[in-house]
């Protein structure tokens, strides 16, 4: 894994991913170029060797007090091994950079993949949205983080993490 900032030059590997993530309502080409270049953006990719594989970016106004994640997607054959996990977090810690105290996304209602990784990272629900994303007819669930208590969500699953190990190494659970 190796996350770097986007650049204008990330655009057609961001936007195959973009397609083939959301084939009913992707960001057309002209909307992309117009976030990644945008001052109040940071977009991130992640890459191996020199290939796009996952992108995201959050809206953050410079001294702003909160900010938007606005997208988040890996290739599909990259999901469910913790990159996104990473990028989000990566996208959060540059929100706080920015001066941001609270965060704020929506995700599809039926996407349980995303809305999982957004509420073990501490967001929560705060409303939802009937009939937001179009065509398919589908609510947004609006979330919201209070980047203050982020430290707290860190800190709890970096212990559950050490605990597994502990029971991993020990053996007396992890077996099949
Ligand atoms: C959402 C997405 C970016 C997550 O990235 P990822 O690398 O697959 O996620 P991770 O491996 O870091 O998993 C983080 C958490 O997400 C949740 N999650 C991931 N895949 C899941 C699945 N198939 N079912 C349920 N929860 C899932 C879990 O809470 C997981 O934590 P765990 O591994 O401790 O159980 C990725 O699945 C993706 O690109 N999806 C398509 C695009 C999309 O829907 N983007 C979000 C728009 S709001």
């Amino acid at each position: 894994m190796s996350l770097r900032a986007a650049t204008p030059d990330d655009l057609a590997g961001i936007m195959a991913i973009e397609q083939a993530s959301f084939p009913t309502d992707a960001w057309s080409v002209e909307a992309m170029a117009a976030e990644l270049a945008s001052p109040h953006n940071r977009y991130l990719v992640d890459e191996v060797d020199g290939v796009v594989i996952g992108y995201g970016g959050v809206r953050a106004l410079q001294g702003g007090a909160d900010a938007d994640i606005q997208t988040i997607a890996f290739d599909a054959a990259r999901r469910g091994g913790g990159l996104g996990r990473a990028l989000l977090r990566a996208l959060l810690d540059a929100a706080s950079e920015r001066g941001a105290r609270e965060v704020f996304l929506e995700v599809r209602a039926d996407n349980p993949a995303a809305e999982g990784l957004y509420l073990s990272e501490g967001f929560e629900e705060i409303g939802r949205r009937p009939g937001y994303y179009q065509p398919d007819d589908v609510d947004a669930i609006v979330m919201r983080l209070d980047l203050a208590n982020r430290g707290n969500v860190l800190r709890r699953s970096l212990s559950e993490e050490r605990s597994d190990e502990t029971k991993l190494s020990d053996g007396t659970e992890g077996q099949e």
